[in-house]
């Protein structure tokens, strides 16, 4: 079976996502001219935006990765208490950093992670995220570079997942409401 048959809509297409990856990165190289910025990777969901991000920044980058777990939350909600699971090799100190990240959804993950690199003196840390969720904000957090702004719908593909799937989907879509009690039932 095709994963495509599971889809409900396509909210972001990939030629959309192609189209406004391009725009971020040429935004990215004229606001970091010579800056050399540190792209910070937020494992896993953001791997495929990054991919694509970084070809598109027409400067010299640095890039890195980290993994983070929200403690006590669940598939769907993270809580604001995080572990990093992965650091970066990278010493951020004076660093103009930049989080690139798949999805801000309640802001709790990245306004935690925001305040843990400030500990670390970089020269700068600003947002890249591919989506943002504004209807589901808990806490305040800037964002610099967003590709689309999403409504509160469960998302998955182009880097992001349901119980670990659909990460290499295209595009960015809902699933039928099917895909869930399927998977519920499977679950037990
Ligand atoms: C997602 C996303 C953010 C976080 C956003 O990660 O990548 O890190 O949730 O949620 P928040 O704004 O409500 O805090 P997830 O835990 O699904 O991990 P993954 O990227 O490995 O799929």
């Amino acid at each position: 079976m095709d994963m495509k048959d599971d889809i409900l809509e396509v909210l972001v297409s990939t030629d959309e996502i192609q189209k406004r990856t391009a725009e971020l990165g040429q935004q990215i190289g004229h606001d970091y001219q010579g800056r050399n910025p540190l792209m910070i990777c937020i494992l896993r969901g953001a791997v495929v935006f990054l991919s694509d991000l970084m070809r598109a920044v027409p400067i010299h980058v640095t890039v890195d990765f980290m993994g983070i777990s929200s403690y006590g939350g669940t598939n769907m909600d993270s809580t604001g208490v995080i572990k990093i699971t992965r650091d970066v090799d990278t010493n951020v100190a004076h660093r103009d950093v930049i989080i690139v990240e798949d999805i801000v959804d309640t802001g709790l993950t990245m306004r935690a992670l925001v305040d843990l690199l400030n500990t670390r003196a970089p020269r700068s840390v600003e947002i890249c995220t591919l989506l943002s969720k504004p209807q589901r904000r808990k806490v305040d957090v800037e964002i610099k570079y967003c590709g689309f702004e999403v409504p509160n719908k469960f998302v998955i593909g182009y880097g992001l997942d349901y119980d670990e799937n659909y990460r290499n989907l295209p595009f960015v879509g809902v699933l039928k409401p099917e895909v869930y009690e399927k998977r519920k039932e499977e679950k037990g």
